[in-house]
């Protein structure tokens, strides 16, 4: 388990940071170029204004951004012609672009897990629990808007990689890790002498996540030290949930088998990114793999979430 996570950690580190295509002669050549006779003259930025689709305007392909998916495109062509293994660009596989998405596939796949979210999250709680009645039922609350917050944020960065749309991908990804483990710490302690200690945890949890959002934001945007973050508690929260889940399925709480499920495939699922190969057609890589696995936990996940409320209901009263 806790291997399968290194694993996942050093492929992403291999991901970000080793990126042969961008130091390609042929690409740097292409894109001095385009960027010096395409994007300082006024008759090439009129060229380029001409050519450029709505869609591609209103997602912000600058000149500059043209230069660099043509060129990379040169590149890929030249390579493939010369029975070169493709390459990664600026830490990315090339993909076809469409309708200005960058990335099309996972864009696709992160509204559809924001959607499966929705439905089986926000619409499943509000209408199989209650306000004010079922235990925990704010907590699950939070924890769905955090989990759509970060389908947002997946989204926009996949349909357009900049520096900042990343950073928030990234801080939704950590918000969702963090959320769920201190749901965990305070579900394990709930009814019991710990849940002030659990509350303690979380508040720490939560100042701790400022601040990692903040540092990424304001200080430095460090890959490597996110990716730590997301092992350590990723791990900490799949230990936290297996744990008790194991714990209460042997004393009989047998519906909580989702929650392990859920919470193993999570896991498995992101192991896939070690599989890394270039795109299928362009469109699919393992990256979007993964978002589209994840598009079937919250069926899962929230229904464990109704069971164990129901179990709580009854278990109080
Ligand atoms: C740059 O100019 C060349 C020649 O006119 C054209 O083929 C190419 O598409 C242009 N690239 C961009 C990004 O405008
Ligand atoms: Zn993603």
């Amino acid at each position: 388990m806790i291997i399968w996570y290194f694993l996942f950690y050093f492929s992403l580190n291999i991901i970000i940071f080793a990126s042969p295509g961008d130091n390609h002669y042929l690409y740097r050549a292409c894109l001095n170029h385009c960027k010096q006779i395409n994007c300082s003259t006024s008759l090439g930025l009129r060229d380029f204004q001409d050519k450029q689709t709505f869609f591609e305007y209103i997602f912000q392909w600058s000149c500059q951004d043209e230069c660099s998916y043509e060129c990379m495109w040169k590149t890929v062509d030249n390579m493939q012609s010369n029975g070169q293994p493709v390459v990664q660009f600026h830490g990315k596989w090339p993909f076809t672009r469409f309708l200005g998405i960058q990335e099309p596939a996972s864009t696709l796949f992160s509204i559809l897990n924001l959607l499966s979210n929705y439905i089986f999250g926000y619409k499943v709680l509000r209408h199989h629990l209650k306000y004010g009645v079922y235990p925990l039922y704010s907590m699950w609350m939070i924890f769905c808007f955090i989990a759509m917050n970060a389908w947002i944020w997946s989204t926009i960065f996949h349909t357009r990689d900049k520096p900042l749309t990343e950073i928030f991908d990234y801080i939704g990804a950590i918000s969702l890790i963090f959320s769920q483990f201190a749901c965990c710490i305070i579900r394990v302690s709930y009814r019991t002498k710990y849940i002030r200690l659990a509350k303690f945890v979380t508040l720490f949890l939560l100042m701790f996540f400022i601040y990692h959002a903040y540092y990424l934001l304001f200080i430095h945007m460090d890959y490597g030290y996110n990716m730590t973050i997301n092992v350590i508690v990723g791990v900490l929260n799949v230990i936290c949930w297996l744990l008790w889940s194991i714990i209460n399925f042997i004393s009989g709480k047998i519906y909580v088998w989702r929650c392990a499920v859920s919470v193993v495939l999570a896991m498995i699922f992101a192991a896939l990114e070690l599989v890394d190969f270039a795109p299928i057609a362009w469109i699919i890589d393992a990256h979007s793999l993964w978002h589209f696995c994840t598009i079937f936990l919250p069926i899962l996940w929230y229904r464990f979430i109704i069971d164990d409320s129901r179990y709580l209901l009854r278990y109080i009263y």
